[in-house]
Parts: C-alpha cells; structure tokens; sequence
C-alpha cells in the first residue's frame, strides 16, 4: 500500500466529493456484512415516509473503481467516504471481519492508484444492529463499542489514510433521530437527543485519544453541520433567539470537538428542560479535553433563520416529500422558533439557496475558534434532475456550487484557513428521508441499470478545478 507522507496533507488544496457508505454501497449482506440499523428499518413498515432502502443503492461496493477513476479524470484529487461498522465487526462488538478490511483496503488502494487522497469517515449514521437494539448511543456501551471500532481501523488503515473523521455531523442526525423522528428510533424528545449527542461526542474523543496514543500519522477530525444563524429582525429577543439556536445546532458540537468543553449556558438550559444529566460522568471532562480534533470537517448547506419562541410545544418538523404539502418547522419550547425568508429561492425540500452562508459560517468558525484548520466535507443540493437524451443539464447545481465556492474564496481572502472542498455527492445514492428522488451526484446513476453519466455539474467542477491548481 502507498505509505502516506504527512507533509503531503498541507501541500494541496483538496477539491473534491463525498458520499457515505449505506447510502451507495448497496452489499448489504455481501462478504459476512452485519445488519446495520439502517437495513433494518428501511426492511420495516417504520420506514413509511419512504419506503425504499439501500441494498443495492449505487453499487459502489461493486464499482467504486470506475466511481474513483472517473473523480479522477474530474480532476478531483479527493475523495471523501465512510466506512460501514457492520462490514468491519458484524455484530458491533466482537469479531473482526476480514473481508471488510480487504474491501477497503481495496478501495483506499485504489484512491492512491489514481492520484486522489482518500478521507475516511469511521460512522456516518449507520449503527451496527444488535448495538441500536442495546439502546444505540443513549447506551455508553456503544461508545466503548465505537473506540474499540476506531482503533481496529487505525491499525488496519493508518499506513495509508492521512484524513480520518470520527464522526458525521452529531447534530443532525440526533436531530432526525430524536427530534424529528424520521431516522431510527423515531423518537421526538430532545431530552433523550442530548444524552445521545453527549455520547457520540465522547465517542468521537475517545476515538481521537486512541488515534494519538497509537501515534498514527496524518489528522483527526469530526464532521459538523454548522449553520450560520441569522433572523429577519435586529432586536434583543431575535438576538436571544439566535444565541439559543446557536447553541442548540451548533455549539453543542463544535466547543466540544475543537475546546472539549460543553458551553455552560447550554448544559444549563438542557438541565432545565428537565433532561436526566447523570449520562456525565466526572472523568470524561479530561477525555474531552484530551480528544479534541485537529481539523473541523465542516458540512454546509444553508443558513438558519429563527425569532424567539413564542408558545406551543416543541415540534419539528421535515419536508420529507419535496411537495407543497410537507414543510420545514422547528419549535423548541422556551427556545426558539424556525423562521422563512419567503423572498429568498428554495429547492423543493425547501432548502433556501443561500451561498453567502458559506461565508459567514467560515468567518464566525474563524473567530470562535481561531487556528482551527477546516475542510468543507459537503456541500451541495438536491433537485429531481430531469433526463434530456441521455444527458442531466443541472444548471440549477452549477449555480448553487458556484455561488458557495465562489465565497468559500471571499471567506479564504479573508484569513480562514480552508484546506478542502468537498461536493455532496460524489454520484447519485440514497437520501435518508427522500430515497432516490432527491439527487445530488455529480454523476447521474440509472437505478435501473445502475451506469453512470456524468452531469453538467460534473463537467463545470472538473474545468473549475483545472482553473484553480492553487488556491490560497
Ligand atoms: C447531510 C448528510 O446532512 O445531508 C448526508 O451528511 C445527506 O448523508 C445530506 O445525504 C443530504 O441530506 P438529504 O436528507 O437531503 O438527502
């Protein structure tokens, strides 16, 4: 296998693309694969909202080969991708299956074949079955389950991957998970959501000590959706309103990975809410301290607005459909309030298109936490792309991708200091909520006959990318 320089990590901006394995691998039970939470749930009547599953997905398990190479011949030298727990230790905790390592041995090997840095994502919302059974992250056995995961991938992999993430973006997926209820348990009490995050970011430190222990070479890093947080009104109550929030989205994750410490405000407000905080416990203080994170894999999409909380129960909500009769709302009872900019363009799911929230989520990252190097690990937007011979004309991607690089730049010439850039999604694969409907590949996939075409966007990344060479 390429041995990794360390001294490469810094030389060249990494441009490219993302994915996340249950999402195109498809190999669900191939070569001794144990269940994860998601097969089970998508196999079972609780997935009513969209009733379609990941088994065979994009058959990335089977071609990840031409899906590097054509990265490649985009000019992408990156490549970001998760590695599915259940392939690695079945059942979560006891064997290890070598067919798993074998496969992503495989596909790290051929990463470097072809010129592209592998970047690898230890848990991308996928939980081995019998460990989600056992209570999942509300369960501190998943975290020891988890270091023990981390450490057998470092060893196996550590000769080779230069940019590892412990986790993907804690926020939201204990947000679906337990506050909107769409992803599996389907649980919609924020109280339990907090004992959740708390655990995966204990996990995600613990992970990153076990890393420095092991004296790896190369960087560590978590994944963090991070929202820039804004409101239509300049008053005291909507700057109340978007403290909370921010604590509520943001600062929950981030001060832990990168200052290993939970803002005091936030502990406070959760308390209050009546959650059950005996998931602390005393010692963690210092593994937080001692697992912060070298790099903040930054996944941005949007900017949140909100105004202060005015009554009602907390209640959020998705738009799962992509249709007038789904909307996005967030209630958080003594909080604070979603908000919607009815002037600003959206796409169907109701996602605002918003590229100077790139900007500013950059330039606050900057300031809250200076020195701390980020990589945007997604970005990117989901449309129903329409097939015209043959052919996908996204103008409505290269649009939005141009808009967020364009200032990723201005934020850049500005003093941040952003290592990479990484399109959501390296080809079309399955959506969590909306299935194979909401794309977002920068290379169609037929489900059908499941080839690849590449889009417009692709086209329009791999000429910008040849433009850049350098960028700094
Ligand atoms: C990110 C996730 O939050 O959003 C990805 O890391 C996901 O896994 C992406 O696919 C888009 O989400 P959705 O629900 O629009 O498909």
């Amino acid at each position: 296998m390429t041995a990794p320089d360390q001294n490469r990590t810094h030389e060249k901006f990494l441009w490219g693309s993302a994915t996340a394995a249950y999402q195109c691998e498809g190999g669900w039970d191939e070569d001794g694969k144990g269940l994860s939470n998601w097969d089970v749930f998508c196999h079972s009547d609780d997935n009513d909202v969209n009733p379609v599953d990941g088994d065979v997905a994009s058959d990335h398990y089977h071609r990840y080969e031409d899906d590097i190479r054509m990265m490649a011949e985009g000019n992408q030298n990156a490549y970001r991708f998760s590695i599915s727990w259940s392939r690695i230790i079945p059942d979560g905790t006891g064997a290890v299956e070598q067919r798993g390592l074998d496969h992503y041995r495989k596909v790290i090997e051929t990463c470097h074949r072809y010129g592209v840095e592998p970047l690898v994502t230890l848990y991308h919302y996928d939980l081995p079955q019998p460990l989600f059974e056992n209570g999942g992250w509300e369960n501190r056995e998943t975290v020891d389950a988890f270091e023990r995961y981390a450490e057998v991938c470092f060893d196996a992999f550590g000769d080779s991957v230069t940019h590892w993430m412990t986790v993907n973006e804690p926020n939201y997926e204990t947000l679906c998970e337990y506050g909107i209820g769409n992803y599996p348990p389907n649980v919609r009490d924020l109280r339990r959501r907090w004992h959740a995050i708390y655990n995966i970011l204990l996990a995600s430190a613990r992970a990153v000590v076990r890393f420095r222990s092991g004296g790896h070479a190369g960087q560590i890093g978590l994944v963090s959706d991070s929202y820039p947080i804004e409101s239509l009104v300049d008053d005291e109550a909507h700057r109340d309103a978007a403290r909370l929030a921010d604590l509520f989205f943001n600062r929950c994750v981030n001060d832990v990975a990168i200052d290993g410490t939970f803002p005091v405000e936030f502990l406070d407000k959760i308390e209050s809410d009546g959650t059950d905080m005996s998931f602390i416990h005393r010692d963690d203080a210092a593994v937080f301290l001692d697992g912060t994170i070298d790099y903040l894999g930054l996944n941005v999409y949007d900017r949140i607005l909100v105004k202060p909380y005015t009554t009602g129960e907390t209640n959020l909500r998705a738009n799962n459909t992509g249709d007038a009769t789904s909307t996005n709302q967030i209630i958080v009872k003594g909080w604070f309030e979603h908000d919607v900019d009815p002037t600003t363009e959206k796409n169907p799911w109701g996602m605002e298109i918003y590229p100077q929230a790139m900007y500013d989520i950059l330039v606050e990252l900057r300031d809250r936490y200076p020195g701390t190097p980020v990589i945007i690990t997604e970005n990117g937007v989901g449309y129903r792309d329409v097939v015209v011979d043959g052919e996908v004309h996204d103008d409505y991607r290269i649009d939005y991708l141009r808009g967020f690089v364009e200032q990723m730049q201005r934020a850049i010439d500005d003093g941040c200091d952003v290592r990479g850039y990484l399109v959501w999604s390296t080809i079309d694969l399955y959506s969590w909520i909306n299935g194979y409907e909401k794309r977002y590949g920068l290379v169609r996939v037929d489900f059908d006959t499941l080839a690849r075409t590449p889009k417009d966007s692709y086209h329009w990344y791999a000429a910008h990318i040849a433009a850049q060479k350098e960028i700094t």
